[in-house]
């Protein structure tokens, strides 16, 4: 399969109003001259982006305002998408996490987490390949999952349990596409510094965080030469690898150790249940 070629084609990007959507959209507007599609709740974020990237990188910017944890913003956002632009990339990156015990982790913050990372993510990959597989046209999907669903991570379970089925869903369904034009990548990056990882909880990991535009040029490169699954950064790799010979027992107890060491420098020992 030949490598995408941005200049001039349609890419749309959820989450693009902050963090790594935000700097994918950036990377595919100044460097490979791509139309984009930005979606995400915040519009002035998103509007301001537009403004942005038309007047500066001169190419051509939609902006979409949709809640993905709400099935019906979904539809009605791809439907939008789908009438209007005449799509060839697609970045499924919007999600949200929770860092803390899982037992402190409400119902209704669970629900939505999983209608964002989940639900709109399995619904809109849906949307594509029914398109793609109609048209037979060139292109692709990068759905961003994370390390966390490679190796579990205690004290963000839920989170991590979301990005597992979203990395083993893609990893399966790209063997069932028709179409030899389009192709299926899920991108698993480590930590990152954004919005996500600014919180209190997170203060004692800064430094395992990689640069967002580190995290974005390599996301980028994923869906571009279509790679099934890709994970950035070296050491993330080779620990990665190194982390599968051992046994998961003992891994996710080194994981939990670290966590919640992190959890409890951020709360105090004795966080109320
Ligand atoms: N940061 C990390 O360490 C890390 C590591 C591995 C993987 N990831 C993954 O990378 C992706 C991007 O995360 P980030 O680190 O860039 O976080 P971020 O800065 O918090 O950005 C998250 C983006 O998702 C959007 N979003 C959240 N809920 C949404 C909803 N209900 N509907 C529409 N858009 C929604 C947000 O926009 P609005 O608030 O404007 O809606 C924002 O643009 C996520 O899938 C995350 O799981 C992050």
């Amino acid at each position: 399969m030949s490598k995408l070629q941005f200049k001039n084609k349609w890419v749309l990007v959820t989450g693009a109003s902050s963090g790594l959507g935000q700097e994918m959209a950036r990377q595919l507007a100044y460097q490979h001259q791509a139309n984009l599609v930005l979606l995400a709740r915040r519009r002035d974020k998103l509007e301001q982006l537009k403004t942005e990237l038309e007047k500066d990188a001169k190419v051509n910017v939609k902006v979409v305002v949709a809640d993905l944890s709400n099935i019906k913003d979904v539809d009605r956002a791809m439907d939008d998408i789908l009438k209007d632009e005449q799509l060839y990339g697609s970045i499924l990156n919007a999600g949200v996490t929770y860092f803390g015990r899982h037992a402190e982790l409400g119902w209704d913050q669970f629900e939505t987490m999983l209608q964002t990372n989940v639900v709109s993510v399995v619904r809109i990959t849906n949307r594509l390949l029914a398109h793609f597989e109609a048209t037979g046209n060139e292109g692709g999907i990068l759905i961003v999952s994370s390390m966390a669903g490679l190796f579990p991570v205690p004290y963000q379970s839920a989170y991590s349990a979301t990005k597992a089925f979203i990395l083993t869903f893609a990893r399966a369904l790209t063997h069932e596409i028709k179409n030899p034009r389009f192709s299926l990548s899920v991108y698993a990056p480590g930590g990152i510094v954004t919005e996500m990882t600014a919180g209190e909880n997170f203060h004692d990991l800064q430094g395992w965080l990689m640069p967002v535009k580190q995290a974005a040029k390599e996301g980028i490169y994923a869906l571009q030469t279509r790679k099934s699954t890709y994970v950035p950064g070296l050491l993330n790799r080779v620990g990665g690898f190194f982390m599968n010979l051992l046994p998961s027992k003992f891994i996710t107890g080194k994981m939990s150790k670290v966590y919640e060491r992190a959890l409890n420098k951020a709360q105090g020992p004795n966080p109320k249940i």
